[in-house]
């Protein structure tokens, strides 16, 4: 069902990779909820050419850019105002990659060549999409900026190695720069935490299914899905959130504030009586 929340409004999605991608889910959603997109993803992703069934679909052009890379972004805000013919209404950053977690380093054998690079592309790349957005005044006032993270910026999760510390950074970045923007034009930045997710990032941490089930477990409502953190996501573009800044906002069905539930104590038990 469309609520035409986003009607009018215009948009860059950074990171559908795939069907399964959270940004591929937001941008489907975006455009049900009536809003004109542009996609972007990093030229190798696009040679996968996956992408260009979702561009189809949404009328969406496609345009390449790193992350990384300010001369790309830049390229990126002044194509895509051309196309809309106007400034940029919302953002969202869907963005990461762990290449000490790709090179199988664990977190106490990192390789810092390899750790500045994660950082690059997976928290200091949202500062840099800011600021280039700042730079150029590309969005609107009371625009709304999103990147999506994890609780294990907050807590201790093993196998989330040094993408922790990339998701802390990215929870800062958005409160910091929250600040500049807001002051200078009402737009609002804020992190959604979501649940483990099946997407081709999520699945790069080690031992994804048993931690999924586990947060499923430990989750009141379970864990949220990649179409349920979409709507979320296109609720925060939306005029209806409009005072809403700064803010690291848990998507993940309760689990964030859930000591233990009864179902995963049943569990333990259950392994006790067989012990
Ligand atoms: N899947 C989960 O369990 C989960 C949970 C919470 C948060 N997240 C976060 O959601 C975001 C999206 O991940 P996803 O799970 O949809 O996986 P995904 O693999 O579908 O998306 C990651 C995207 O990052 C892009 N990317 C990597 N390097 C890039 C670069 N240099 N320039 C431009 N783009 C680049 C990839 O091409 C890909 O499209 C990530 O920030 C991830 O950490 C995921």
């Amino acid at each position: 069902m469309s609520y035409q929340l986003l009607k009018g409004k215009k948009g860059i999605i950074f990171g559908a990779l795939d069907e399964k991608s959270l940004a591929w889910r937001t941008a489907l959603r975006c455009h049900q909820e009536g809003a004109e997109i542009v996609l972007t993803n990093a030229p190798v992703a696009l040679r996968m050419g996956e992408i260009n069934k979702l561009a189809e679909e949404i009328k969406a052009p496609v345009i390449g850019a790193d992350v990384t890379k300010s001369e790309d972004l830049k390229k990126l805000f002044e194509d895509s105002m051309t196309h809309f013919g106007s400034r940029i209404d919302f953002v969202l950053h869907s963005v990461g990659m762990s290449v000490n977690m790709r090179k199988g380093r664990a977190y106490t054998e990192l390789d810092y060549g390899f750790n500045q690079k994660t950082l690059d592309i997976s928290a200091i790349s949202f500062h840099r999409v800011l600021q280039t957005a700042y730079e150029l005044d590309a969005i609107n006032y009371w625009g709304s900026v999103v990147a999506l993270t994890y609780i294990a910026a907050q807590r201790v999760f093993p196998d989330y190695n040094e993408m922790a510390d990339a998701k802390a950074l990215l929870e800062s970045i958005a409160r910091s720069f929250g600040y500049y923007y807001g002051i200078k034009k009402k737009v609002r930045i804020n992190t959604v935490s979501q649940s483990p997710t099946k997407t081709t990032a999520g699945s790069g941490v080690k031992g994804f299914d048993g931690f999924q089930e586990y947060a499923e477990k430990m989750s009141p409502l379970g864990n949220a899905s990649a179409d349920d953190c979409a709507g979320y996501v296109a609720v925060l573009f939306s005029d209806l959130t409009k005072m809403v800044t700064m803010q690291n906002l848990f998507h993940d069905g309760g689990f964030s504030f859930t000591g233990v539930t009864e179902a995963v104590v049943a569990e333990l038990e259950k392994n006790l009586e067989k012990a």
